[in-house]
Formats: C-alpha cells, sequence, structure tokens
C-alpha cells in the first residue's frame, strides 16, 4: 500500500494535537484528582514561595529542611506548628509573611498530601538491586 505524504502529515499533526490536549488537560484532571479547587490552589501558594527549593514532597525535591507530605499527622507535628513555622521561619527556614488566605490555601494542600499516603523516604531502604524496600516493623 503507498502512504500518501499528505494524509500521513494530517494523521500526524491530528495526533500532536490530541496528544497536546490530552498534556494540557491532565493538571485539570489532577486538580479535580487532588480533591478541588482549594487543594489546587494551594500547591499554586507552594509553588509561588518555592518551599519545594528546600522540602520533598514524596521523597523529591530540595534536601535542606523536612520532606512535607506526611508532615501534617507526623508524631508531635500538627496544623499550629506548620503555620508558625511558615509564619516566623527559624534561622535556616526564611520567614514567609503571607496573607491569612494564602496560609489557609497552602494547609488544605498540605492537607491532601497527607491524606494521599504515607511518604516517608526514612521508611525505605535502597536494595543493591536498585530497588526499594519498607524497614521490617517489629
Ligand atoms: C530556604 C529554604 C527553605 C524554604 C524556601 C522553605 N523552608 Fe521550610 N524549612 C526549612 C528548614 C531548613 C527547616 C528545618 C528548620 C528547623 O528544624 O529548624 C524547615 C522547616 C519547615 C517546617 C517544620 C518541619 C518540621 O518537621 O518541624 C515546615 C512546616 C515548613 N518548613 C514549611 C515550609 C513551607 C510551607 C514553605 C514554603 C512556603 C517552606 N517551608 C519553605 C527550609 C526552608
Amino acid at each position: 500500500m503507498k502512504i500518501r505524504p499528505r494524509l500521513l502529515f494530517a494523521l500526524l499533526s491530528l495526533l500532536f494535537l490530541a496528544y497536546s490536549l490530552c498534556i494540557y488537560l491532565a493538571p485539570v484532571m489532577n486538580t479535580v484528582h487532588l480533591g478541588g479547587h482549594k487543594t489546587a490552589e494551594g500547591r499554586l501558594i507552594w509553588q509561588k514561595y518555592n518551599c519545594q527549593s528546600c522540602h520533598q514532597l514524596y521523597g523529591l525535591g530540595g534536601y535542606l529542611g523536612p520532606d512535607l507530605t506526611n508532615i501534617l499527622s507526623s508524631p508531635g507535628k500538627d496544623e499550629k506548628l506548620v503555620r508558625a513555622m511558615i509564619y516566623s521561619g527559624t534561622r535556616q527556614m526564611p520567614s514567609f509573611n503571607m496573607p491569612e488566605d494564602e496560609l489557609n490555601l497552602l494547609i488544605e494542600f498540605l492537607k491532601s498530601t497527607d491524606a494521599s499516603g504515607i511518604s516517608d523516604p526514612r521508611q525505605f531502604k535502597a536494595t543493591n538491586y536498585g530497588m526499594i524496600e519498607a524497614y521490617e516493623t517489629n
């Protein structure tokens, strides 16, 4: 069968457009999946203040500060501490003088990561063959 170049071009263009549409719609889909608009807006606040440069989510991100995926349910930590930390900072953590509504959205976002599962890299060890395994718990 002889494939006509024009037809091939049209077909590939169509596939390209369809694929692009999927890519651009993905964040919208994820928004719904993550639990609504507040969570998505909270994620934008997280990005706006670049928390990722020092903190990890699901083990990915900067390593100056701790992983914050499950910070809200970590032993000895709660929403109060998170709010105080973001507002006041410490020597290494800058204080973010953000408006109350931004802080609330950020908390919503951290609630959603917390609800999405447990992700503490310290609970896993790397094996010699490049996989990870959970540490034995007694
Ligand atoms: C310049 C790097 C840096 C940036 C940017 C940063 N942090 Fe931190 N953060 C740290 C460090 C370092 C610590 C640990 C400080 C300590 O324990 O004294 C910390 C601690 C925290 C803690 C307390 C964690 C715990 O286990 O006690 C929270 C909550 C937190 N950061 C939230 C945020 C949020 C939210 C943002 C974005 C708005 C942010 N941080 C941006 C460096 C940073």
